[in-house]
């Protein structure tokens, strides 16, 4: 991989983008043993390190893997997963696997965004809330599920929402 990278923090740099992190980052690419094909891997492991994927980070990750700064965006913004904003304190995520469709994912997630004023992949703008869409998370026979936080609720109803809304409010 490309030489070692020299990236101080800058004074904009927030305070979740540490440099430790960036280091972690950066060993983890120098790590892999090929470039090629691996993007969407370093994303992952980006984010999975700094909880999301701002611009400063898709920036390293574009100079240190020598691509441009666009194709590294263009992944991140292609990929409902990847997020370039912080999550909120509380994700809410919606199983949308074929049994919970079948069992009303839809409805719940309407039901959330319209209540939440936001579309699933957005955080609410208080910071409270994440909303997400995700693929079956393994617990079928409980559809529909949602899971917020490490509370997995299943057989929701809509009806149900507001009360367990409710228990994550500020
Ligand atoms: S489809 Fe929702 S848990 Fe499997």
């Amino acid at each position: 991989m490309s030489e070692k990278l020299v990236l101080q923090p800058k004074n904009d740099m927030e305070k979740d983008l540490p440099k430790e992190k960036f280091d972690e980052l950066e060993a983890y690419i120098d790590s892999l043993e090929e470039s090629e094909g691996t993007l969407i891997q370093v994303l992952h492991k980006a984010q999975k390190i700094f909880g999301y994927l701002p611009r400063d980070v898709q920036l390293f990750i574009s100079r240190k893997m020598d691509i441009t700064g666009a194709r590294v965006y263009g992944v991140v913004s292609f990929y409902n997963y990847f997020n370039d904003k912080p999550p909120g304190e509380v994700t809410i995520n919606v199983c949308t696997g074929t049994a919970c469709f079948v069992k009303g994912a839809n409805e719940i997630i309407a039901y959330l965004e319209e209540k939440l004023e936001i579309a699933a992949g957005q955080t609410t703008e208080d910071g409270r809330f994440t909303l997400n869409g995700v693929r079956c998370v393994g617990a079928c026979g409980l559809a529909p599920v949602v899971i917020i936080g490490e509370k997995v609720y299943g057989r929701v109803k809509v009806e149900e929402l507001d009360d367990i809304l409710a228990k994550y409010e500020r």
